[in-house]
C-alpha cells in the first residue's frame, strides 16, 4: 500500500488483542494482576507503533495509567492500542481495556493508558518516524489535540525531574 504525503490513518494501524483471564493471570485477592495486564498492554502498544512505522520501537513511557474496574477469572479482556499524535521519533499509543460481557457481547471499558513508543536504530538511538498520523474522524482529532496538551505536560514534567 501507498501513503501520500508520508501520512498513514489510525485505522492502518490500530491494533486489537483479546484474552480470557486465566489462573495463573490472577492475584491473591482473586483478581487479574495488575502487572499482568501492563504486560499485555505494553505489547499491544508495540504492535500498534511498529504497524505504523515499520520499525523497531521501545516504550519510553506510560502515563495516565487507570485501573477503573478489575477483571476476573475467565472474563474476556480486549485490547484496542491506536495512534494518537506522531512527534519527530516517538509516538503516542492510546491503550483501552474493556471486559466483555459473554452474553452481550457489549464491552465494559475497565483500564486506559497512554503509551510513548519510540523508533530506534540497531543500536538502539532514537530515528524519525518515517510516517505522520492524519486523523480523520472526531474522535482521532479529540485524541490528536489532547496529545498535543499532554506531550506539553511531559515537558514540564521532564524539565522539573518527575
Ligand atoms: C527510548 C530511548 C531510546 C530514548 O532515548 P532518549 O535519549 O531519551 O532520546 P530523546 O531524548 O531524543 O527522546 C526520544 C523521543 O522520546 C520522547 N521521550 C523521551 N522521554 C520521554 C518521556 N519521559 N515521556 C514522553 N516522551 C519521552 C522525546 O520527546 C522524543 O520524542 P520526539 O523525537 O518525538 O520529540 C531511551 O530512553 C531508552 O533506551 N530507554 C529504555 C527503553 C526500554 O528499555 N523500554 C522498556 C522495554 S520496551
Amino acid at each position: 500500500m501507498e501513503y501520500e504525503k508520508g501520512l498513514k490513518k489510525v485505522a492502518d494501524s490500530q491494533s486489537e488483542w483479546m484474552k480470557c483471564v486465566q489462573y495463573e493471570d490472577i492475584n491473591g485477592n482473586g483478581r487479574l494482576f495488575g502487572g499482568r495486564l501492563m504486560e499485555w498492554m505494553d505489547e499491544v502498544a508495540g504492535i500498534a507503533a511498529l504497524r505504523h512505522s515499520g520499525c523497531q520501537v521501545t516504550t519510553v513511557a506510560v502515563d495516565n495509567l487507570k485501573f477503573k474496574k478489575g477483571a476476573f477469572i475467565n472474563d474476556v479482556v480486549v485490547i484496542i492500542a491506536r495512534i494518537t499524535y506522531v512527534g519527530r521519533t516517538s509516538m503516542e499509543v492510546r491503550v483501552d481495556v474493556f471486559f466483555e460481557e459473554r452474553e452481550t457481547g457489549h464491552r465494559f471499558m475497565i483500564n486506559r493508558a497512554y503509551f510513548t513508543e519510540v523508533c530506534i536504530d540497531e543500536k538502539g538511538k532514537p530515528i524519525p518516524v518515517p510516517y505522520g498520523i492524519e486523523p480523520v474522524t472526531e474522535v482521532e482529532k479529540a485524541e490528536y489535540d489532547g496529545a498535543l496538551k499532554r506531550i506539553e505536560i511531559r515537558k514540564i514534567r521532564r524539565a522539573e525531574g518527575y
